[in-house]
């Protein structure tokens, strides 16, 4: 009896129907009265007591999955059969329409592509991160005002684990992990307590560099950065270097590029300067270096950092950053042709 029930099991596994008649032929043939199940149960009469309680469980099992699977073979049949009225099964299953690659991404992709050209390749580290990456392996003091809660998303009741604030930890990701030469390019999101408005937002996206090796020079940077400028904006545009601070760059500078709004004449996105801030640079601190497990007498390198929102704004004139959030179709679309 166990064999027989164990064959019906699996026949009623793999039953099929086309159609309502179908199936309701197969609930007569299994559950109706006069149907095999019905047939079983009748025979359990005749079951040795010390097999009734193995036989009694397995005929259950048996009923419930025939019931189940005629129920689900009736669903499918009646679902399907109220599709085919408004199926027009003579409809071509084109023109589909294509999405479109998102600002950032294309712009994010571009620069991705002129660095690997120059023998950078890729690297990517978590969003949320701890607070060494970020800040303390990156030559932060303590009291540093970004680590401030203005500028630091916390993870509540984890004051150690923040939304990173810039791609910088990245690089201390790649130092622990790897010796140099190292030549990443660094792309990620980043998260930074701001209100929101047409010029900030609480997620930005940035791209970090990164080249150490023995006898890099600040030189060396300033060549890959001119060359970045002239592939990213058009071989006519120039560059120019400020001292600034990083902490972990030392010396640290921003660079401007000339306005390709204006071509450097002057004009209101430039404040009428004809220059554009676009990144922050520097020669990688030694006491980054060390604290990442570089020896810094034996090496040296350089480090950068770009927001891709800000690029993308020079490239496309992007008035509201909030723009690049929205999902507005009608803004997205504009950008079909660059993809
Ligand atoms: N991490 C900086 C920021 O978020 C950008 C930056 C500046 C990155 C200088 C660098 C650098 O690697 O050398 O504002």
């Amino acid at each position: 009896m166990i064999a027989k029930i164990q064959q019906l099991l699996e026949e009623v596994e793999r039953l099929q129907a086309t159609g309502p008649e179908a199936v309701e032929a197969l609930r007569i043939k299994y559950l109706s009265k006069k149907g095999a199940i019905n047939e079983l149960m009748a025979d359990f009469r005749n079951v040795p007591a010390e097999m009734k309680r193995e036989v009694g469980v397995k005929l259950n099992e048996l009923k419930t999955k025939a019931q189940e699977k005629i129920a689900a073979l009736k669903e499918a049949v009646e679902t399907n059969d109220a599709g085919t009225g408004d199926m027009d099964l003579s409809r071509t299953a084109y023109p589909v329409t294509p999405g479109t690659r998102h600002p950032l991404t294309i712009v994010r992709n571009e620069i991705v592509d002129i660095f690997s050209r120059l023998g950078f390749s890729m690297a990517e580290g978590p969003e949320v991160e701890d607070d060494w990456h970020v800040y303390s392996s990156m030559n932060f003091a303590d009291d540093h005002p970004a680590r401030d809660m203005q500028d630091t998303f916390f993870v509540e009741a984890h004051p150690d684990i923040i939304l990173r604030s810039h791609t910088s930890s990245v690089q201390a990701r790649v130092m622990e992990s790897n010796q140099p030469p190292i030549r990443v390019i660094c792309p990620g999101r980043v998260y930074r307590n701001e209100a929101i408005s047409a010029r900030a937002h609480c997620f930005f996206h940035q791209v970090e560099g990164l080249y150490i090796d023995k006898n890099v020079s600040f030189t060396d940077l300033k060549q890959v950065l001119l060359l970045f400028a002239q592939e990213m904006f058009g071989t006519g545009t120039r560059i120019r270097l400020r001292p600034s601070y990083f902490p972990f760059t030392e010396p640290s500078a921003e660079m401007d590029i000339s306005c390709n709004i204006c071509g450097g004449e002057g004009c209101s996105f430039c404040k009428h300067t004809g220059w554009v801030e676009i990144l922050g640079c520097g020669m990688v601190d030694p006491a980054v270096l060390e604290a990442n497990g570089i020896d810094s007498s034996v090496y040296t390198g350089y480090a950068f950092g770009m927001g891709i929102e800000r690029i993308t704004n020079l490239k496309y004139q992007v008035k509201d950053l909030r723009m690049f959030s929205e999902n507005d179709m009608r803004f997205l679309k504009e950008f079909e042709s660059a993809n």
